[in-house]
């Protein structure tokens, strides 16, 4: 079982807790499924908003996993209907979000499978880069498509991504989410052993 438990909804820096115990970042576009992804693997129907309208999720929320770390849950980019100032209000939180946590120990971005990585992902994926963090991409709503259009989307999001890996998952079957939580693991073990 595993134990997870809302800690804050933050709409600003002020509010980031300061544990400093690692930090599971999941990223993504709004509507990818990054929300529905921290429900599934913390086994958990509603701890994290979920909704088919786009958009959901406009703070950075934190929950405690297991007592050991955080789950992180970004709101979503490119949320269509978004005025430019709310864009920019949002590049800025997510900016000073990387730039003041040094518990960082996972970066997992978020693509939908059934599609290409879009130009939003792709300015992501390279912005992440700069970061310099450990980061893995895991393809979303892997249910949708039959096995063949899996392993073709597979290839085309890795081979977009610069020849990165990708767990294809979903929530609906659970494919992925035991790949992604030995990523989890291990990525908030090396940065607890580095911190001490
Ligand atoms: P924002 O909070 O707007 O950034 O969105 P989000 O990335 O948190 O997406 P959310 O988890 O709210 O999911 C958006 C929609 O996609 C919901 O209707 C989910 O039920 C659906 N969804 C998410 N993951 C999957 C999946 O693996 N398979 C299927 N079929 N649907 C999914
Ligand atoms: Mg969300």
């Amino acid at each position: 079982m595993v134990q997870a438990e809302f800690v804050i909804s933050a709409v600003s820096k002020r509010d980031f807790p300061h544990e400093g115990i690692p930090e599971i970042v999941f990223a993504g576009r709004s509507n990818v499924g990054k929300s529905s992804l921290i429900n599934r693997l913390a086994g958990r129907a509603n701890l994290a908003r979920t909704s088919a309208t786009p958009g959901k999720t406009r703070c950075i929320n934190f929950y405690r996993i297991n007592g050991g770390f955080y789950f992180v849950d970004l709101p979503g980019f490119g949320y269509a209907k978004a005025a430019k100032s709310a864009v920019e209000r949002w590049k800025e939180f997510i900016e000073q979000y990387f730039q003041s946590r040094t518990t960082i120990a996972l970066v997992v971005q978020l693509v939908d499978s059934r599609m290409p990585p879009t130009d939003l992902d792709l300015r992501l994926s390279d912005w992440l880069a700069k970061l310099n963090l450990p980061r893995l991409l895991v393809a979303t709503k892997s249910d949708k498509l039959s096995n063949n259009q899996r392993s073709a989307s597979t290839r085309i999001i890795s081979n977009s991504l610069g020849g990165v890996s990708v767990v294809m998952s979903s929530v609906k079957t659970g494919a992925g989410c035991k790949e992604i939580w030995k990523r989890v693991l291990k990525a908030a073990a090396f940065i607890e052993s580095a911190s001490k």
